[in-house]
């Protein structure tokens, strides 16, 4: 159970750098590994756990918000997440209508918050790894990772088409 599951918000993020990943004995996922890799030395990556707002209090802000303030404190870090169905959302195992559901619906909220999906460059199945497209951050990625280069470049060619005609 998430620790705070039992409130109306729960949210847990991790600050790794490259040092991290030799002091920790803790496992850290192939996401957080892949960036630590890519980044410049003085960053760090930050992974979201989990983010949860109770049902009757979605489409509020309240997510966006604190992922926002996230934003705003590590500015110049790289903010990853691999979104996918956490277990205290279903009471049984979601069937796989409900689980696009919930990826398409993670999609959007995570797309409007300025994040991109590497997935094709870290390929997890049954998530979908997203970074936050921050300028600094991202540049690094993109020189260091053609395809995290080709996904940004293809975000970039969509917001032209919406602002095209
Ligand atoms: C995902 C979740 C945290 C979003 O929380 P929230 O407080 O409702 O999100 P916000 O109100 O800040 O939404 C911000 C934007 O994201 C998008 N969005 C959020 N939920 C959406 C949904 N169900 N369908 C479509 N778009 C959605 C919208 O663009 C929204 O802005 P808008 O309401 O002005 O259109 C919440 O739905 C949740 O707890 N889901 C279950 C747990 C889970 O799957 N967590 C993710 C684990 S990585």
């Amino acid at each position: 159970m998430i620790p705070d599951m039992q409130g109306k918000v729960g949210f847990h993020y991790t600050i790794y750098n490259k040092q991290s990943l030799v002091e920790t004995d803790k496992p850290v996922s192939f996401l957080v590994q892949d960036m630590l890799d890519l980044i410049e030395p003085n960053m760090s990556v930050v992974e979201i756990n989990y983010i949860f707002v109770s049902p009757d209090l979605r489409r509020l802000g309240i997510a966006g918000n604190l992922i926002k303030k996230l934003q705003h404190r590590f500015a110049e870090d790289l903010i990853v997440v691999a979104a996918g169905a956490i277990k205290e959302e279903y009471s049984e195992e979601p069937v796989a209508e409900q689980y696009e559901d919930l990826l398409s619906n993670l999609d959007k909220f995570y797309t409007s918050l300025g994040f991109v999906s590497i997935n094709t460059f870290v390929g997890y199945e049954d998530k979908i790894a997203y970074v936050w497209d921050n300028g600094r951050a991202m540049r690094v990625l993109a020189k260091e990772c053609e395809a995290v280069a080709l996904e940004i470049q293809h975000r970039h060619l969509l917001k032209l088409d919406a602002f095209g005609d």
